[in-house]
């Protein structure tokens, strides 16, 4: 990041990304009403009026004509949201659980039939490229798995397209554990995958960005909750500046 008053374009996007303005509850409204299932409405609304990270990341990616492509994208939030706000280039998303997905579909074919959702592991090939998002996904994975997956995300960055990730790094203070416990709860409670847990490091998302390649900014996204969400932002430069 760049020190000084000079503030880039990734930092002015940031700093607009906390501010959703009045079209926000309408598309949450509009989404959530979406799903055949009672409890989907329910959640869907909770969760997408509740969760900074939909507005965050339509203030980050409203400007990008580069497709998108979610990774674990659960039953589609964020792709319908973004849908709902205007972002018009196209949109996939992919999840390894097979009842996510379907419901995601559904939706899709009925109100969304330009977005395409696909039952598939994250570890499998990965054809697209453009912007990327990976939210609340890194921790299920095991770190070997996580160095694979971003390794394997990073040449899918097209120029000017962001990586964009929600988690909650493993910073060991009082809200790392809580984020850590709620996580628990939750797998006990819900459809939420039932594996071993693995917040990041910092350091260890940010070893596979190179400086002259990213802008990058790792900021603070937990709205009015006590958890250690954070948003990881890495844009690849659309030129690579020479050296010298
Ligand atoms: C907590 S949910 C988050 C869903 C969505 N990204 C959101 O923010 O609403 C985590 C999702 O990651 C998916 N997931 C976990 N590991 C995966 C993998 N290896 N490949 C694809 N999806 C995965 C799970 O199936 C689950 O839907």
């Amino acid at each position: 990041m760049k020190n000084g008053n000079a503030r880039t374009a990734l930092e002015r996007d940031c700093a607009c990304a906390a501010l959703p303005d009045e079209s926000h509850g309408a598309a949450c409204t509009r989404v959530a009403s979406r799903f055949p299932e009672l409890w989907l409405r329910l959640y869907a609304a909770k969760k997408l009026r509740s969760d900074p990270v939909f507005p965050a990341a339509f203030e980050l990616l409203r400007a990008s004509r580069e497709p998108l492509l979610d990774v674990g994208c659960g039953v589609g939030l964020l792709g319908f949201y973004l849908r709902e706000r205007g972002f018009q280039p196209p949109i996939a998303g992919i999840d390894r659980d097979g009842r996510k997905i379907a419901r995601a579909q559904a939706v899709a074919e009925r109100h969304y039939p330009a977005l395409e959702f696909v039952e598939q592991d994250a570890a499998d090939n990965l054809e697209r490229s453009g912007s990327l998002a990976l939210f609340d996904v890194l921790h299920y994975l095991r770190p070997d798995e996580q160095e694979r997956l971003l390794a394997r995300l990073v040449p899918r960055i097209a120029p000017g397209g962001m990586l964009l990730i929600r988690d909650c790094p493993r910073d060991e203070n009082a809200r790392f554990w809580l984020t850590y416990l709620a996580e628990r709860f939750a797998q006990a409670t819900t459809w939420n995958v039932r594996t071993s847990l693995h917040f990041p490091t910092r350091a260890a998302v940010a070893a596979h960005f190179l400086h002259n390649e990213f802008e990058q900014k790792i900021a603070p996204l937990w709205g009015d909750t006590p958890f250690n969400n954070h948003l990881f932002i890495f844009r690849r430069r659309a030129i690579a500046p020479v050296a010298g």
